[in-house]
């Protein structure tokens, strides 16, 4: 295989998020007989493991040998892609052309928007990105310095932090969608006040009447709050499953909030394989 073999690539990321992460217990493709060695138990799972994980200086884990690829048996090319197969391969998608139109009559009733004060400060409107038929969508708070310079949600630090996760899923980025529920970047970052929420989050609520996926991740608080009506925050909020006009929606933590705080991934990840279990139809 050579160095710009996609699919290894998508592997490498993967296992090397999950080594970051200390997760051992990789999901297995239905059809992939259980290995019958001595279970090894999970670092995560273990407080000697933890240590080992998340260290006091919160450093990457030791890879654990028993558990590396190198040790399985050999698999041919076409065998390793379908033990990373894409949580989304077999589930139906919402009607292209539909989606897509009323994903393109949305961003033209947005315009050049003028409806809330952080027009005044903002470079771009940051509609959102993805597959229109995303079977999975996430939605952050709003966007950052890089994400009002290139018109994109999460691209900056935080965002190569999503990919990571959602390539450790198995999804491509493009497969999904993303998008924030205010399209404008607050000054300084700022958390979006309730009104410029209100005006706004009408957008993101059409963008997935538009998609339909079955499940949205939500990052961070206020994402979480807007979509679920409530005023908990996020540490009350994540790693449970809510329901909003029959899509599942996770809360989790924010990429950003994992940059300053990377024990957390432990976290997300837990709320990951939820979201990866509920894309299976588990
Ligand atoms: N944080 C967000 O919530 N959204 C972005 O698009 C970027 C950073």
């Amino acid at each position: 295989m050579s160095a710009a073999d996609p699919d290894r690539d998508a592997l490498k990321a993967r296992l090397e998020w999950l080594r970051l992460l200390g997760v051992n217990d990789l999901p297995r493709p239905r059809s992939e007989p259980e290995r019958t060695a001595e279970p090894v138990p999970s670092p995560a799972t273990t407080t000697a493991g933890q240590r080992a994980l998340f260290g006091d200086a919160g450093g990457d884990p030791a890879p654990d040998p028993g558990r590396e690829p190198a040790a399985e048996p050999r698999r041919s090319r076409r065998e390793e892609t379908a033990r990373t197969a894409s949580p989304l391969a077999d589930l139906p998608q919402a009607d292209a052309p539909e989606a897509a139109t009323a994903l393109s009559i949305l961003r033209e009733d947005i315009g050049d928007c003028r409806r809330c004060r952080l027009c005044e400060k903002r470079t771009n409107v940051v509609f959102g990105v993805g597959d229109p038929r995303a079977r999975l969508m996430f939605v952050g708070e709003g966007p950052g310095a890089d994400e009002d310079a290139r018109g994109e949600p999460f691209v900056g630090r935080a965002g190569q932090l999503l990919t990571k996760i959602i390539e450790a899923m198995g999804i491509g980025r493009p497969d999904v969608y993303i998008a924030n529920i205010v399209k404008c970047r607050p000054p300084e970052n700022r958390t979006p006040l309730p009104d410029e929420v209100a005006t706004c989050s009408p957008f993101l609520l059409r963008q997935i009447a538009a998609i339909r996926p079955r499940v949205i991740v939500c990052l961070g608080t206020p994402a979480a709050q807007t979509l679920l009506g409530t005023r908990e925050t996020i540490t009350r909020l994540r790693g449970v499953f809510r329901e909003v006009d029959g899509i599942k929606v996770m809360p989790t933590f924010h990429p950003a909030y994992l940059l300053r705080n990377p024990a957390a991934k432990r976290e997300v990840w837990d709320d990951m394989k939820q979201v990866m279990a509920a894309l299976r139809g588990e």
